[in-house]
């Protein structure tokens, strides 16, 4: 038996945000490898621009415009709770603690990571970008943060990848929509009952 974890509106929001995010990782990195002086920067350099826009604009369109199933993943996700905290001493002991909600503490703190990264890129970005706006030790200062904020998103997304195809229950409901329900019910116990409550009661 399946259950559904992640309805159209919300796997959108996920690819098109990576998609996105490949490009300008993709772009960034060819902006640092490539010599000034040749003529393929200034294109690389447009092209990476260019996909600031919808690296800001499509997660809020889709977040304003999506299901009611989007935004509730968004608001439980940055939703904190004790448990959560219990989850991560869970996970230091070696000692694995209940997942109360649809998310564990891992997910969420994941989430945060991104919004943070995110907030970063497009401050650094704009100083880099409007760089006669600002002295040349700020600007240095923006580009030096700008890339290590590049490196640690690198460490970042391999650990998520990694645990994708590890959890690749998790992984096909990312893809498809659904994962397998003996899967959910271990893992995400609560969220799995309410789930099925909700199915009954429609
Ligand atoms: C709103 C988002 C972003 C904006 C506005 C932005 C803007 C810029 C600008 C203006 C440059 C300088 C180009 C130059 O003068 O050579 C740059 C370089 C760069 N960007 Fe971004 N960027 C953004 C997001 C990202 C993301 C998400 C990554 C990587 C995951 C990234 C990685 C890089 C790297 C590695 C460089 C090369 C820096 C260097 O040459 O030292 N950027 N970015
Ligand atoms: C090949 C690339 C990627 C794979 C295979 C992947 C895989 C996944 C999977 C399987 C989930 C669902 C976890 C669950 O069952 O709840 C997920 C969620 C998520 N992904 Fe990705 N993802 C990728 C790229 C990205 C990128 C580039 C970002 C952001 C820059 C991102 C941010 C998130 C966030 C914030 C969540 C929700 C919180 C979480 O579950 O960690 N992912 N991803």
């Amino acid at each position: 038996m399946k259950i559904s974890r992640f309805d159209i509106s919300s796997r959108i929001l996920h690819w098109s945000h990576a998609l996105v995010f490949f490009w300008l990782l993709t772009t960034g990195v060819a902006l640092f490898l490539t010599p000034k002086s040749l003529l393929g920067d200034p294109i690389i350099k447009m092209v990476h621009l260019y996909a600031s826009l919808p690296f800001i604009i499509l997660p809020l369109i889709i977040y304003l415009r999506g299901s009611v199933s989007t935004r509730n993943d968004i608001k439980e996700l940055m939703g904190w709770a004790r448990d959560d905290i219990n989850w991560f001493i869970g996970l230091l002991k070696k000692n694995k603690a209940d997942v109360r909600g649809k998310f564990n503490g891992g997910q969420k703190a994941n989430f945060l990571l991104v919004l943070l990264l995110m907030s970063g890129f497009v401050l650094t970005g704009f100083v880099v970008w409007m760089k006669s706006m600002f002295s040349r030790s700020f600007v240095e200062l923006n580009f030096i943060i700008h890339d290590s904020l590049a490196i640690f998103s690198i460490l970042l997304l391999s650990g998520h990848i990694i645990l994708a195809l590890y959890y690749i229950e998790s992984m096909k409901s990312i893809i498809y929509g659904k994962a397998d329900a003996v899967w959910a019910k271990e893992h995400y116990p609560d969220w799995f009952l309410k789930e099925k409550r909700d199915l009954l009661n429609r």
